[in-house]
């Protein structure tokens, strides 16, 4: 055999050894527990075929605990590059055969080296994580490698999407660099993100708490908020990834991609005509609202289960993608308190770091009243939200379908701090505060001053008096606040139009350093 064919053959054993990362047995124990390789997951996550692997030979320099003799090609991370719908990402994917997926001061090199190359390229970067956090053996050196990765995190953070999935452990420090990221989905009773397990917390607070119960995927999309997605496998969190990046562009330069439409722009809705009850306490499903105006009816909800009287969700309108945020009046009256702000506060701000037009549907009550929440900060989280709004240079929609009250007004992208285009119903209620509690304040003396039947009679006609006022929108129509009163089956197509002579938009905030957003 000629010299070079050995060398082939010999590259040829080199990697198909690499890809079977900690060994046949590893692998196998992977799969007893219901999980799949790194390699695996890539393969599902990229298009057919895309994936170049680099780093494939890299391996450990640690020389501690035995560890000179025990050595894995790749060290326990599979990086490269592929395409999603044909679109360039970086990936990285811990394999947990090799060491557990433990993070080395070499393994950090590889995962810094797909993160530059994404930023670099303008491309984003997805990283599934399934580790036993830092690599025991290598002491600082691992924790050095973690710092490395946080930093690009950062860097990287408003240029380039960064999405992770945690399909393992995550625990101590290394939950930090998901928590970095835009996105983070989570694998149901399979996944989970902690800075100190069950056995500290029972030694420390007394506490006996699952893993599941102390950072589980449901727990942190309905508890801490630290997930936008839980799932229930990995194939559905590796299409997950592949959906929403269908909405984002690929960097902070560029608009995201504009997807073929199939739905009439000017479909009327009719159902929207009547979605709004008569009585004013009574609720309805803004879900309803978003699903009758959106191409197809489809949208991709972030955080669906965390603070659920505020919806963030990304949608098309005529194939163009924004990120929706509404009012929920069926949860909490849709009122706005510390965890639909810090919520809502984050996607304005990540749909205005990416050039996605922000569309806001408003129907909001105030600001959540008592100790609970003035204790917990609401109004720093609050000014979070108004902060994000103030900022956000986007094209901004807005419809303000029933209420509209006080400083929520104001938050829920106003005109006043520059609300492109605000459009309302004719069952909008856009005034100070509502009827009862307005009276209330007005007409206290006399109120006091009556009792029984006539004290009802007297509120009632009062509230009347201020409805007939106030809640209505032709007060802020007067005043050139809202641009126009629309009839509710009108507005998929007149958000199309507004979206459409705003794609010209242009506004830039002052120069700075940075903003100091109240954090
Ligand atoms: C080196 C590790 C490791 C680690 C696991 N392994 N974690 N090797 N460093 N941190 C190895 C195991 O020795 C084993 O090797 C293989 O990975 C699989 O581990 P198992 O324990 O057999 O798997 P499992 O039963 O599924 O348990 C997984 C686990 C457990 C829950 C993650 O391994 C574990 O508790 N590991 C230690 C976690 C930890 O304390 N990490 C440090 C946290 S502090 P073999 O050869 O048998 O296959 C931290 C600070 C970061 O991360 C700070 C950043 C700023």
């Amino acid at each position: 055999m000629s010299q070079i064919k050995d060398k082939i053959a010999n590259l040829i054993e080199r990697r198909e050894k690499a890809a079977l990362g900690g060994g046949q047995k590893r692998i196998d124990s992977q799969h007893a527990k219901g999980k799949f390789t790194a390699r695996e997951r890539i393969n599902m996550l990229l298009d057919q075929g895309s994936f170049e692997e680099f780093d494939m030979f890299v391996e450990h320099r640690c020389v501690n605990f035995g560890m000179e003799k025990e050595h894995f090609a790749g060290d326990g991370v599979v990086t490269g590059y592929g395409t999603i719908d044909g679109r360039l990402v970086y990936v990285f994917a811990q394999d947990f055969t090799v060491f557990g997926g433990s993070l080395s001061k070499t393994m950090s090199e590889k995962i810094c080296k797909v993160m530059d190359m994404a930023v670099r390229n303008g491309a984003p970067c997805i990283g599934i994580n399934d580790s036993g956090g830092a690599r025991i053996q290598e002491g600082i050196d691992s924790l050095a490698g973690y710092a490395d990765i946080f930093q690009r995190n950062v860097m990287a953070s408003g240029v380039i999407p960064q999405i992770s999935a945690i399909f393992g452990p995550s625990a101590g420090g290394a939950v930090y660099s998901p928590a970095l990221t835009d996105f983070v989905i989570m694998r149901k009773n399979a996944s989970y993100m902690f800075l100190t397990g069950p056995k500290v917390v029972k030694t420390v607070t007394g506490e006996d708490v699952t893993q599941e119960q102390l950072g589980g995927a449901v727990m942190h999309t309905t508890k801490s908020g630290v997930s936008q997605f839980a799932v229930d496998t990995e194939e559905e969190g590796l299409s997950l990834i592949r959906e929403l990046l269908s909405y984002l562009p690929q960097n902070n330069m560029e608009d995201a991609p504009l997807a073929v439409c199939g739905d009439p722009v000017d479909r009327l809705e009719d159902s929207l005509n009547s979605i709004v009850p008569d009585s004013p306490n009574k609720p309805y499903d803004m879900y309803e609202v978003i699903g009758a105006v959106v191409d197809h009816g489809k949208f991709l909800e972030s955080q669906g289960g965390y603070a659920k009287n505020i919806i963030t969700c990304f949608a098309r309108f005529n194939g163009q993608s924004v990120g929706i945020i509404a009012n929920q009046p069926k949860y909490m009256a849709g009122v706005l308190d510390i965890n639909a702000s810090r919520k809502a506060a984050r996607f304005v701000r990540f749909c205005d770091s990416f050039n996605i037009p922000i569309v806001t549907f408003v129907d909001v009550p105030g600001f959540l009243p008592g100790t609970g929440q003035e204790y917990g900060g609401v109004i720093t989280h609050g000014a979070k939200l108004l902060f994000a709004y103030c900022e956000a240079t986007v094209p901004k929609v807005t419809v303000t379908l029933r209420k509209s009250y006080g400083g929520a007004y104001i938050v829920m992208s106003s005109k006043h701090i520059r609300g492109d285009i605000n459009y309302a119903w004719p069952s909008a209620e856009i005034a100070v505060m509502g009827g009862s509690g307005a009276v209330e304040v007005l007409y206290a003396k006399e109120i006091a001053a009556l009792e029984g039947e006539e004290r009802a009679k007297f509120v009632a006609e009062k509230e009347a008096e201020y409805a007939e006022k106030f809640g209505n929108p032709y007060q802020a129509a007067a005043r050139g606040y809202v641009d126009d009163v629309i009839e509710p089956r009108n507005t998929r197509f007149r958000i199309i139009r507004a979206l459409q002579s705003l794609a010209t938009k242009r506004l830039a905030n002052p120069a700075k350093k940075h903003s100091n957003i109240p954090l």
